[in-house]
């Protein structure tokens, strides 16, 4: 369900911009002279925007990218690094708290879909909101890195967590120990993003897909992204147990009754294919 595209005010500052267009919020990390290195100021403000439009009828969808030509950089060397060595190790754990929230833990079970669009350089911290969207859609040619080890560091603050959770060990350790580039093409190929297209169909495929996503039913969405996520280290046993309980927690939840209304659609009116698309939602 979109609500209407009119501007509202939303928090956040200059380096996050949101736009909304047909139920989708497109969120833009917005430092382009900076490749979009994550700052202070842009993981707090991402912060504020993500929990702005968790309860914004505008954003059915949410669509992360970067301004310019970076999705971003990374965090921020000087601002992250040079700028916290003289901080005590609990301002400095303050601060790193708060980036992570704003990077993945505030993404990671988010109440709306989430769609990555990686439109450019994606090094070192990036990968955190990239792995953590719900999916993601690369520009053939962006450019991927885990740079940290040139720089003399490791792939820390959760971004190694976040590649293994998603690539194979061979890619990861791969990546992680020779701190090479790849493209979107090698990006989709290890399973990084869902797929890589040319960068003049990005914009276009990425609205596609977050259009796909709002003809679903929205709650059914969220408990069924949840669930996908934290199955994956559930015994089977839990696994089934959880799940069912959560197909109740839908049926008590959905304020549209999605469940009759499929069935209703397929059963009696035979007027559409649970197989081949989503029930109407109007009716
Ligand atoms: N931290 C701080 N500043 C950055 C970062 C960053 N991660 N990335 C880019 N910038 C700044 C540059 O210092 C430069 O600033 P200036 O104009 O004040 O000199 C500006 O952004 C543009 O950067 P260039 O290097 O000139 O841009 P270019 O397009 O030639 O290269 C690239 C882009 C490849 C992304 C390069 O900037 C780069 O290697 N950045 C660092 C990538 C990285 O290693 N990130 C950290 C990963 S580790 C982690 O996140 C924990």
């Amino acid at each position: 369900m979109s609500g209407s595209d009119e501007p509202g005010r939303l928090p956040g500052g200059n380096t996050v911009l949101v736009e909304f267009s047909g139920g989708i919020a497109w969120v833009t990390m917005n430092r382009p002279d900076k490749r979009n290195a994550i700052n202070p100021v842009l993981s707090f403000e991402m912060l504020e925007v993500f929990e702005a439009l968790e309860t914004d009828d505008r954003c059915g969808v949410l669509v992360l990218t970067g301004a310019g030509d970076a999705y971003s950089a990374g965090m921020d060397l000087r601002e992250y690094f040079r700028a916290t060595d003289k901080l005590s190790y609990d301002e400095r754990l303050k601060i790193m708290r708060k980036s992570a929230m704003a990077q993945w833990k505030r993404l990671q079970f988010y109440g709306k879909p989430t769609i990555a669009m990686v439109n450019g350089w994606c090094f070192g911290g990036a990968f955190n909101s990239l792995v953590a969207c719900d999916l993601a859609v690369a520009a053939e040619d962006a450019t991927f890195g885990l740079s940290e080890i040139n720089w003399g560091i490791i792939p820390a603050g959760t971004v190694t967590k976040a590649v293994a959770s998603v690539m194979g060990q061979r890619d990861t350790m791969y990546y992680v120990m020779t701190g090479e580039t790849f493209d979107g093409r090698k990006a989709a190929s290890m399973g990084l993003v869902n797929e890589a297209v040319p960068r003049a169909q990005l914009r276009s495929r990425v609205d596609k897909l977050a259009r796909t996503l709002l003809e679903k039913n929205p709650m059914a969405l969220r408990i069924a992204k949840h669930a996908a996520r934290r199955v994956r280290n559930m015994p089977w046993e839990d696994a089934e147990d959880y799940l069912f309980a959560k197909l109740d927690q839908l049926r008590f939840l959905d304020p549209e009754k999605g469940r009759e209304k499929g069935m209703t659609q397929f059963l009696d009116e035979k007027s559409y294919r649970p197989g081949l698309a989503a029930y109407r939602r109007d009716d």
